[in-house]
């Protein structure tokens, strides 16, 4: 891994930052997009259908966010097929109220010099800046690579790194643009969190049980959220100390009692075979697990194709009586297996779960998503 730094004049700083990594979970080309051109080889740096693009995709989201009081949006999802960008719009409200744009190029495998493509890069950076109005160091950039071995989740080396606060639904999360390939919030399970929340506060409501467990949990998000909706006991696991220390702060940001929340670090895989073991029972679970997973600190390898009848079988084990599971993967190759369907009676929300500005016409979606009741 390195940072390689582009786009600035002769004898300047650069204000852009490109990072570079493997990425272990980069998924493969969809055969539509496969289908596509490359870009004009003879007028690399010519991004005037993404600006065009851009300009009227930002118009739009703007508006469809303010009207929904959300300040953290996907503004543009390779809208243009010859520009692979994804590109998240964020509101912080500290330390400073200002614009982030977290930009991540989508790998295509295009061949290109590294003169053009550099030169490209520069034009649709600046493009987005002038857009956007947003100040280049507020452009965090982001490359994706295919797979070549290490695995998706580790810290780029950025001792510069900034943190920032972002709000969704009143609740507050420490955001991170620089240090780590994601932000620390996931945008695209904005409408899942929703979810959870309804259904932990609705069962509050009516003086049901609310234990809420969260697996795979990555920054805590989804057990902020069913904090705040009345969940007064909650378990989240996650194999990474750093990811469940965010968790930590996020739920002190909110002002959540942490003696209630208990935090785990441990491999989801074994903890869950001592939870079935223990009869534990949650009325709420959450299963997000990575696709892959070869964590140092787990024996085997986590392989979501593979493992998701045993994992959504062993949440379905955990459920109380009349309690919900919900579970998502981010495998676009993803196929579920039909006997765990009909055995655990899972329902497919995709269509809900995915929010509108991460929904496109071509291609697939940031990730599907199914739904089971324990009906005692
Ligand atoms: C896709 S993210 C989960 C996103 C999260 N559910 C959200 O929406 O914010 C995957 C997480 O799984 C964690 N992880 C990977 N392998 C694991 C394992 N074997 N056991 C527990 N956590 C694991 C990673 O540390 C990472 O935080």
């Amino acid at each position: 891994m390195h940072i390689i730094s582009v786009g600035a004049p002769p004898g300047q700083a650069a204000e852009w930052r490109l990072v570079v990594r493997n990425f272990r979970d980069n998924p493969p080309m969809t055969p539509d997009e496969a289908a596509h051109p490359t870009p004009d080889q003879d007028a690399p740096s010519d991004v005037t259908a993404f600006t065009n693009r851009l300009r009227k995709n930002l118009a739009h989201w703007r508006k469809w966010a303010r009207r929904r009081g959300i300040t953290c949006f996907r503004i543009y999802g390779r809208d243009v097929p010859q520009f692979p960008f994804a590109i998240d719009w964020f509101e912080t409200v500290s330390p400073r109220a200002e614009t982030h744009l977290h930009v991540q190029e989508i790998d295509t495998g295009w061949k290109r010099s590294d003169a053009d493509y550099t030169a490209w890069l520069i034009a649709v950076c600046d493009s987005i800046c002038e857009v956007c109005g947003v100040p280049p160091e507020q452009l965090h950039l982001k490359r994706r690579e295919r797979q070549r071995g290490t695995s998706q989740y580790e810290k780029l080396d950025d001792e510069e790194a900034g943190v920032f606060v972002v709000e969704e639904a009143g609740l507050r999360f420490e955001v991170n643009f620089d240090a780590y390939l994601d932000t620390g919030l996931f945008l695209d399970h904005r409408p899942m969190r929703a979810m959870v929340a309804e259904s932990i506060a609705a069962r509050a409501k009516r003086g049901a049980g609310t234990r809420f467990l969260n697996l795979f949990a990555y920054t805590g998000s989804f057990t902020v959220h069913a904090a705040r909706a009345g969940s007064d006991e909650s378990t989240t696991v996650d194999l990474s100390n750093t990811y469940q220390a965010w968790t930590a702060r996020n739920l002190a940001l909110n002002g959540m009692n942490a003696r209630r929340h208990r935090l785990v670090s441990a491999d989801a895989l074994a903890w869950l075979d001592t939870a079935v073991a223990a009869r534990e029972r949650y009325e709420v679970i959450v299963l997000d697990p990575p696709s892959f997973s070869n964590s140092k600190k787990m024996t085997g390898v986590l392989d979501v194709q593979r493992d998701h009848v045993r994992l959504v079988s062993q949440c379905h084990a955990l459920l109380a009586d009349g309690g919900e599971l919900f579970f998502s993967t981010n495998l676009r190759s993803f196929r579920i297996d039909e006997q765990l369907v009909a055995q655990c009676a899972l329902r497919e929300i995709t269509h809900q779960s995915v929010p509108e500005d991460f929904r496109r016409p071509t291609g697939a979606g940031p990730h599907r998503a199914w739904k089971t009741e324990q009906r005692g």
